[in-house]
């Protein structure tokens, strides 16, 4: 599953159809929808029938109980509304230019005329882009201290997995040491934001901004770099971005919507039955983990979407019944007007600044990276200036 987990998914999916059975190293009951009907009538059950905090905290048993991402019911929503204003509206108007001050000094960073690998490059700029939206960090150097936090923090929830039956090591469990982690994460955050930010701890502590920052970072890291992977293998798309204006990039969008179908940053959207449920003509038990895996429902019929196609997307905007790569119904993830907005100013400065060439004629395959689909090379490409004098 790890190296090949669209395969395995797929492969599972046509063998045994929309409903299957899997175990992982996840403790309990599993099961994969492969349709989008099924998966639109779990997303938008009645409330309560399905949960998803209980579900996130059993695929991440490392995040405390109260995040927006952990927690259910009138808590979640209550979490909900207090974050939503720094994530939508005019909280995003005003980024454009900070965008594209932090593209430009990553760019300007950038090795050109030889092949490069844009996966970590964009997930600096990535992480540089939500530290100034969640926490007001503009420097670079200020990102980096950042970036030292977030890694230190971050070993333990490699060890996603099974990790319940590692809380008997008490002070050395995985538990343990990601409490002190955390501790550890937002006394540093508190030194690194000293007075200027005080608003930002008071409104969400330490827990709520690194639940945040792991929902922001890794997934608009992936979808950037798929993008270039895209991108680059799709030169006339690329210059047609490159020579658009602002508001009128019908290409942009277009080649974003793709990029999220075919190449959707997240495995998959999780739920727990709450209660006894008939899921296509089948009993389920109260407990069972539903995962809705995008890669799989953005697939769901073959033929020509196995394929990068974004002119499919010039005509119209997709069907969110089967375009899920933000997830859906009330738990839809809290960010994607961000991740949009993040998407839509990138790119074009990368574009009017660079042409970009594959470093391999073949596409890079899906690979897990924690619970986000990264491509297995890091995304290799060649940047040229663009309107360089050879
Ligand atoms: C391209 C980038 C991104 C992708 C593909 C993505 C995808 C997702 C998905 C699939 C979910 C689960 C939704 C569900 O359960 O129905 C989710 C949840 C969430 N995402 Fe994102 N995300 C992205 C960027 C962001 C950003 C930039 C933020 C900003 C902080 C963010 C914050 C969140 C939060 C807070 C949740 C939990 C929402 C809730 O449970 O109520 N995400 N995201």
């Amino acid at each position: 599953m790890q190296f090949r987990p669209i395969e395995t998914l797929l492969r599972r999916c046509a063998a045994d159809g929309p409903l299957f059975e899997v175990s992982t190293l996840v403790p309990g009951r599993m099961l994969v929808i492969g349709s989008a009907e099924i998966a639109h009538e779990i997303l938008h059950a009645p409330p309560a029938t399905y949960l998803a905090g209980v579900a996130n905290r059993r695929i991440l048993p490392l995040l405390p109980d109260d995040t927006v991402l952990t927690l259910d019911g009138e808590k979640h929503m209550a979490r909900r509304r207090l974050l939503a204003p720094m994530l939508h509206g005019s909280a995003l108007e005003g980024l454009a230019p900070a965008i594209a001050q932090v593209t430009a000094e990553e760019a300007d960073l950038w090795p050109t005329h030889t092949s490069i690998t844009m996966l970590p490059r964009l997930r600096f700029l990535a992480l540089r882009l939500a530290a100034n939206v969640l926490f007001g960090i503009e420097t670079r150097h200020d990102a980096e201290v950042l970036e030292g936090l977030v890694s230190r923090a971050l070993p333990a929830y490699g060890m996603l997995a099974g990790s319940h039956s590692l809380r008997r090591l008490r002070s050395l469990s995985p538990q343990s040491l990601t409490g002190r982690r955390w501790v550890e994460f937002a006394d540093g955050l508190r030194d690194l934001l000293g007075e200027r930010h005080p608003q930002v701890t008071e409104l969400v502590g330490g827990d709520q901004l690194f639940a945040l920052l792991l929902a922001a970072h890794e997934t608009t890291a992936a979808a950037l770099a798929w993008s270039v992977h895209e991108l680059a293998r799709e030169p006339e798309a690329a210059a047609a971005i490159a020579q658009s204006r602002e508001g009128q990039r019908p290409w942009l969008d277009a080649v974003i919507e793709e990029t999220l179908r075919l190449r959707a940053p997240l495995i998959d959207i999780v739920r727990t039955a709450a209660e006894r449920v008939t899921v296509a003509g089948r009993s389920v038990e109260p407990g069972t983990l539903m995962l809705i895996p995008p890669p799989l429902i953005h697939r769901e019929g073959g033929g020509d979407l196995l394929g990068f196609c974004p002119g499919r997307f010039l005509a119209g905007q997709p069907d969110p019944r089967t375009w899920l790569p933000f997830g859906g119904g009330d738990r839809r993830c809290l960010g994607a007007s961000l991740a949009l907005f993040e998407l839509r100013h990138v790119l074009p400065l990368l574009l009017e600044r660079f042409t970009l060439q594959p470093a391999t004629a073949r596409s890079e395959r899906a690979l897990l990276y924690g619970t986000a689909l990264v491509p297995e090379r890091g995304a290799r490409v060649r940047l040229t200036p663009r309107n360089a004098v050879f």
